[in-house]
């Protein structure tokens, strides 16, 4: 399967930071947030990768990450000249998706713990896959509601009176029937094409299942300077607790035998000395 991560949109909530860089771009603890989507995507088999961004960051995008052959990966680009909502990523996105199922992960999006995306791609049929996490203040996101058994009863952008407590993470699976569907969604009120409505097609045909999330896991959306604040503070406690970095890509691609031990040596030795290098050192050439 391949997979697609959004990296555009205003960024507005973060100005004046989002001056300097793209939120996506931005530091969360030790390495820009960028890295952690994609750290998401390649733990679950993910090595052919499409991101898509607005003109202006792009090139940034693409000096930060490369073709990704240093974990591995292949990593394409697209433009999103306007932030035209999260689904238009799956028309931007068409010639790559060639009809074919795919994983869409918005670049602002920390997952920590098991999420379960690998079982999706191994097993991935048809229809679509949603996430549920249950969070406080579910009116801030999209919202699933989903009865005993695990089937989705309703899903909707931003409720001010929400019917459950999930929200949707910015992790989907999709069939190649997803390009399609998105070519039929109307804007919404606030001009973009809604990922809440894609889902809500594949829901219409009784396509659309949803896993919900447990306390092993930690989704953080890090679009606002608390969230930004609260993720950086995440993965520093877990990485002081424990001892092991998140979202470290070198490691992650040794452990995923996307690239050799030699490979990994050598992409090592070309980094400057910091603490990052040595402790890629240190965990992965042991
Ligand atoms: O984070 C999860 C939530 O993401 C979901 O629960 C919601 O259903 C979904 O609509 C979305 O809500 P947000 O209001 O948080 O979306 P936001 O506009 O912040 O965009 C999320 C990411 O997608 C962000 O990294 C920017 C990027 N993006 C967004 C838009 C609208 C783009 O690259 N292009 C766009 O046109």
């Amino acid at each position: 399967m391949r997979g697609m991560m959004l990296a555009g949109g205003a960024g507005t909530r973060l100005f004046p930071l989002s001056r300097v860089a793209s939120k996506q771009l931005q530091a969360v603890y030790d390495k820009p947030m960028i890295y952690y989507p994609l750290a998401t995507l390649m733990s679950a088999g993910i090595t052919e990768i499409h991101l898509i961004s607005s003109p202006a960051d792009l090139p940034i995008f693409e000096r930060v990450l490369g073709d990704g052959r240093q974990w591995g990966v292949e990593l394409s680009y697209g433009v999103q000249p306007h932030p035209g909502g999260i689904a238009e990523a799956v028309l931007i996105g068409e010639e790559f998706v060639r009809d074919e199922p795919f994983a869409l992960v918005l670049g602002d999006n920390i997952f920590h713990g098991p999420v379960g995306l690998d079982t999706e791609v191994a097993n991935f049929d048809s229809g679509a896959v949603i996430w549920g996490y249950p969070v406080d203040d579910p009116q801030r996101y999209g919202v699933v509601e989903i009865d005993n058994s695990g089937s989705v009863l309703s899903i909707e952008e931003k409720p001010q009176k929400p019917l459950s407590e999930l929200a949707v993470p910015g992790l989907y699976v999709y069939d190649g029937t997803a390009v399609s569907r998105a070519k039929q969604l109307a804007p919404s009120e606030r001009g973009e094409l809604e990922i809440t409505d894609l889902n809500m097609s594949f829901l219409g045909d009784g396509e659309l299942r949803a896993v919900k999330l447990g306390r092993d896991t930690t989704w953080l959306d890090s679009g606002t300077h608390e969230s930004l604040l609260e993720s950086s503070n995440f993965v520093a406690s877990v990485e002081e607790d424990h001892g092991y970095k998140v979202g470290c890509l070198e490691e992650v691609a040794f452990k995923m035998g996307f690239v050799s031990g030699e490979e990994v040596a050598r992409t090592i030795a070309a980094m400057p000395p910091s603490p990052y290098r040595t402790y890629c050192e240190r965990a992965i050439l042991g």
